[in-house]
């Protein structure tokens, strides 16, 4: 069995792809090795990052602006202060355009800022500012290392979610030996890329169906349901992630396409059926996570209703809708096929008759009721394939698609899963 067939993690190797399109933010702080973040930025961007870089006012006495400018390719930013540099790009909109900030050196004084959320200098802003993961590579004298407070700092961040690369330990330039040395370069690159999950699916085609889907009843009222499309949306954002060429079929959401996801909206059940059979062909895997309404209106009124229309009610006479997914499922080259199921009780015995029933490759099924499912943030998934099942535990919905995402690439591959 090779290391890949446990789903253990292998060797890593920065290659030129792994950090392809990734957009580092690189923040050098104030210490002998800020001359190492020079040779960082090389590496970061052989492994395919575009990279834009910060100093701290210290470290721009230890390496120059100039260095950093030549090597990143952009101009490099050291003060909040500077005018010409908010009118092309605000620290806010620096913090945002990151998908990743990383310190290397990040000096005892910058921890410190950084674990009590100080924003007294541009760096420790855009650290406080930024929804993108941040790492640290500390580097600084082995007593300062080892000194309380730095420790305690560090425990603060860690448990913030803060990644912590490093330090490694040896000769220092103080002339004493210990922990401290900044991480090399190839090995910071290598956390990072290690840190972003496995790129897998590089090649792979994703098919996902996601949202609500409105079935119009008269030119201002439709039958839909409450469905907000993160799941879906989440899944075509982690497929994306792991370097899948992603195609997102979605219901009316309101959500911000997932960066490098094709995105095709739709409205109708029918109209959500003949966007994904035009795609299914042409892809690898569908996932079919949108809440397709099961009926809808035999006929749509040309104009309003008007209350006058139903003196003792309204009778609505309603249709079966295409089952989207069975279709997919029943095509002779099929995809690797996963569906949703959203039960209210006995979750895993209706999934798995949903999984035989319709021929699919996986389910991922949840409960839903009041508090759960639909309208939450987090969630729990129970999946089920032909021969096995699992629990992907009660997280966000990032991480939950995420783990999906890996499960379908392992078992796609007919590798047994981690
Ligand atoms: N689905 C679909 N097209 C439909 C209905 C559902 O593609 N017209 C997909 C959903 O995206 C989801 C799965 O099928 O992946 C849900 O299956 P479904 O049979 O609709 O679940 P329930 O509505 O819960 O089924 P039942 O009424 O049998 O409980």
């Amino acid at each position: 069995m090779t290391p890949d067939d446990t789903g253990a993690p292998g060797p890593v190797t920065p290659s030129r792809a792994r950090l392809a399109g990734v957009r580092v933010l690189l923040g050098v702080s104030g210490g002998i090795a800020a001359y190492k973040g020079a040779e960082l930025v090389r590496r970061l961007r052989d492994a395919g990052a575009e990279v834009r870089v910060v100093l701290t006012e210290n470290a721009a006495r230890f390496v120059t602006p100039l260095t950093f400018q030549a090597l990143s390719g952009h101009p490099v930013r050291t003060s909040l202060w500077d005018e010409s540099a908010e009118a092309a790009m605000g620290h806010i909109e620096l913090a945002r355009w990151a998908d990743e900030v990383v310190v290397a050196p990040a000096s005892a004084d910058l921890i410190a800022r950084l674990a009590h959320g100080f924003a007294d200098d541009l760096l420790a802003t855009l650290c406080l500012a930024t929804a993108a993961p941040l790492s640290i590579a500390p580097a600084m004298n082995q007593q300062m290392w080892a000194n309380a407070a730095t420790q305690a700092n560090l425990a603060t961040l860690h448990a913030r979610g803060v990644r912590v690369l490093g330090p490694g330990s040896g000769g220092q330039a103080c002339g004493e030996f210990g922990a401290g040395r900044l991480l090399e370069a190839d090995e910071i690159v290598a956390r990072l890329v290690d840190g972003r999950g496995p790129r897998e699916l590089v090649g792979v085609r994703f098919l996902v169906s996601a949202g609500p889907t409105y079935e119009d009843i008269d030119p201002v009222r439709f039958l839909g349901n409450r469905s907000s499309g993160r799941m879906g949306f989440a899944v075509a954002a982690a497929a994306a992630e792991a370097g899948a060429d992603v195609t997102l079929v979605a219901g009316p959401v309101h959500l911000p396409t997932p960066r490098g996801v094709r995105r095709i909206d739709v409205r109708s059940a029918r109209q959500m059926r003949d966007a994904v059979l035009a795609e299914a062909g042409a892809n690898d895997v569908f996932v079919a996570a949108a809440a397709v309404g099961d009926f809808r209106p035999r006929d749509i009124a040309p104009h309003k209703l008007k209350k006058t229309s139903g003196d003792s009610g309204l009778e609505l006479s309603l249709v079966q809708n295409p089952d989207i997914l069975a279709e997919v499922a029943a095509l002779e080259r099929r995809p690797f096929v996963v569906g949703f199921a959203a039960e209210t009780e006995r979750v895993e015995e209706y999934a798995r008759e949903k999984l035989e029933r319709k021929r699919l490759d996986l389910v991922a099924a949840n409960e839903v009721g009041a508090g759960l499912g639909f309208e939450r943030e987090d969630n729990a998934l129970i999946l089920l394939w032909p021969g096995g099942s699992d629990v992907l535990e009660r997280s966000g919905k990032a991480d939950l698609a995420r783990a999906l995402v890996a499960r379908i690439a392992r078992l796609r591959l007919g590798k047994v899963p981690a």
